[in-house]
């Protein structure tokens, strides 16, 4: 039986380097994206080389550099083609919306955005063809918290909706679609928008639990993982307490969203 391939974005860092590691583990070839290509080689020699994982180094920001990975999904020619999807990539931005520069705001949507729509759309078709695959976006609890931060939480509600709408459209055809929906994780993404870790201990989880749960979810077909109680418990109180209060407490904790 050929191995599955897995294309994860941001492999480099965090989330989507554990994702690699947990997915190859389980037998996956890995296609790993992301900027820093000093990173992803160091990993793809630790996942055992050029048979076990591509690299493929683009700027997810910009749309030219991003068409690499977009037609090493839709044609991979004589390579194997991506049985599941990791929309990993993504970013965090500091100040408010009217005081961020629009190219800041833009590159921010480019990324946490329009790449998981468009990478999205151009890996389903083969996968339905094929009868089985997987798309899984990595999203935020922020998406079900409005008032958090500018536009980070706003792109995350488009993600967690998109991938539970896919979710029940693509019922049937053996591929499946989950948004993985974290609350605050142990990786480089605060440090990268100048943030400390604020809030008590408990409530950082570490990448490897998030994967580990997110892949058991997503085996379960969950349209949306959630990982651990607190942060399910967070989500359903966002959902049944009046819009004016889950606001005025998400603004008071926006400084350590994630
Ligand atoms: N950590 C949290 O508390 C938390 C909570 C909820 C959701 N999330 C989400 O989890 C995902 C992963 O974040 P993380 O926590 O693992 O953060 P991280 O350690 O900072 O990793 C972010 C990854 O995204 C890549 N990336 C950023 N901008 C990119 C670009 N323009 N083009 C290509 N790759 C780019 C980075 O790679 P390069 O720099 O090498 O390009 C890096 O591999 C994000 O979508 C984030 O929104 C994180």
């Amino acid at each position: 039986m050929t191995r599955p391939t897995a294309l994860v974005t941001g492999a480099s860092s965090g989330i989507g380097t554990e994702f690699a590691v947990q997915l190859a583990a389980v037998g996956h070839r890995l296609v790993l994206v992301a900027r820093d290509e000093a990173r992803l080689r160091a990993l793809a020699d630790r996942l055992g080389g050029d048979d076990h994982a591509e690299v493929l180094v683009a700027d997810l920001a910009d749309p030219a550099s991003r068409l690499v990975v977009e037609r090493r999904l839709a044609e991979p020619g004589d390579r194997p083609p991506v049985d599941l999807l990791v929309n990993n990539a993504g970013y965090g931005t500091a100040g408010e919306f009217v005081d961020t520069d629009l190219d800041v705001l833009a590159a921010n949507h480019e990324v946490n955005v329009t790449t998981v729509l468009r990478l999205t759309r151009v890996a389903l078709p083969g996968m339905i063809d094929r009868g089985h695959g997987g798309v899984i976006n990595v999203s935020s609890v922020a998406g079900f918290l409005p008032g958090r931060g500018s536009v980070y939480g706003a792109g995350k509600a488009y993600v967690t909706m998109l991938s539970q709408n896919l979710a029940g459209v693509l019922g049937g055809t053996g591929v499946h679609v989950m948004a993985l929906c974290p609350g605050f994780v142990k990786t480089e993404f605060h440090q990268r928008f100048g943030r400390a870790r604020s809030g008590p201990g408990f409530a950082w989880m570490e990448a490897d639990r998030v994967v580990r749960d997110a892949l058991a979810d997503f085996a379960k077909g969950r349209p949306v993982s959630i990982p651990s109680p607190l942060y399910k418990t967070i989500v359903v109180a966002a959902r049944l307490a009046p819009p004016r209060l889950v606001h005025a407490v998400a603004r008071r904790t926006a400084s350590g969203r994630g």
